[in-house]
């Protein structure tokens, strides 16, 4: 399995560390457009490896796309992260730009690959590779809900008091600060519902606190976060190298699906060997329903600012 990275920056290089610490893919080429800075992570990355374990071969490159030919996977991080007090979706300006060229520049050198979006504002940046690519829909896929629902499980054992990994749940929606939408009904605590737990404001305390996630980090970090992106990003990659049939939210395009159309948005998809082997229909409630509504309203104002 060969996996391009692109973007050498915080995301693109986490993105690399963990699918090589991971040890499942045999290659892992990570690309950047400024001079020799891929190849600088990449050779620090590489003498983690007998320290860490792991086998898989980085190479960096400076925006020699040939070298990232016949790639398997290929994962756009490039573009501008976004600032404190600053939204996903007012990065798109300069990011649609470089995610068009970027993509079209991956697909001449690998047109079987299976791509993953990153670059904000994500949900239109993969509608973008959708319209402006000859990418079959179930290999185009954007990279939000994965993320999300590890911020709300780090939310929900913050408010069980209890592991991580005694907890499950889920964030479809919009990747973004109003459109997230945290499925709190269906969260549990090794099979009990979390509301048994956790009282209703409690509850939207930590849908509110998961919804900006991100934003906390920004605040926090004077740029946006990188080790929860990468890691879910390489879980992804992980799944589809692995075949493991595994269910993730992902921002996917719709067509009929959640009574949406010509949209991509967060529902949750069976990742596999071909990409999104299948998107899984769950049956929302009433309020569930009209969030997946405005938020698509929100996403679809935003692709409209798209020049296709
Ligand atoms: C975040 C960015 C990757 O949510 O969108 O941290």
């Amino acid at each position: 399995m060969k996996v391009t990275v692109v973007g050498a920056g915080a995301v693109g290089a986490s993105c690399a560390e963990y699918i090589a610490i991971k040890n499942f893919a045999s290659e892992v080429v990570l690309l950047d457009i400024k001079e020799g800075y891929a190849e600088g992570k990449a050779m620090d990355l590489m003498q983690t490896a007998s320290l860490n374990g792991f086998d898989t071969k980085i190479t960096g490159i400076t925006n020699d796309y040939s070298k990232t030919a016949n790639s398997d996977v290929c994962i756009i991080t490039s573009g501008i992260p976004r600032k404190p007090g600053m939204t996903r979706e007012e990065l798109i300006g300069i990011n649609a730009g470089i995610v068009k060229n970027v993509s079209s520049s991956l697909i001449a050198h690998s047109p079987n690959t299976i791509m993953i979006v990153v670059s904000n504002p994500m949900d239109t940046m993969a509608y973008l590779v959708h319209k402006s690519t000859s990418l079959p829909k179930h290999k185009i896929i954007g990279m939000g809900g994965a993320l999300d629902s590890a911020r709300f499980k780090y939310r929900l054992a913050e408010a069980l008091e209890g592991p991580i990994s005694d907890v499950d749940g889920m964030v479809i929606g919009g990747h973004s600060d109003t459109g997230m939408i945290p499925l709190t009904r269906l969260a549990t605590r090794n099979g009990v519902p979390v509301s048994q737990f956790l009282s209703e404001d409690r509850l939207n305390t930590v849908k509110e606190d998961t919804k900006v996630g991100g934003a906390t980090l920004t605040k926090l970090l004077g740029t946006s976060a990188w080790y929860a992106p990468g890691a879910a990003v390489s879980s992804m990659v992980q799944a589809i190298a692995c075949d493991q049939k595994k269910m993730f939210p992902c921002s996917v395009m719709l067509q009929g699906e959640y009574g949406l159309n010509d949209i991509c948005l967060g529902v949750p998809v069976i990742l596999g060997k071909n990409g999104i082997e299948k998107i899984v229909n769950i049956e929302l409630n009433q309020a569930e329903k009209d969030n997946m509504i405005s938020s698509a309203e929100a996403v679809k104002s935003v692709n409209d600012l798209l020049e296709l």
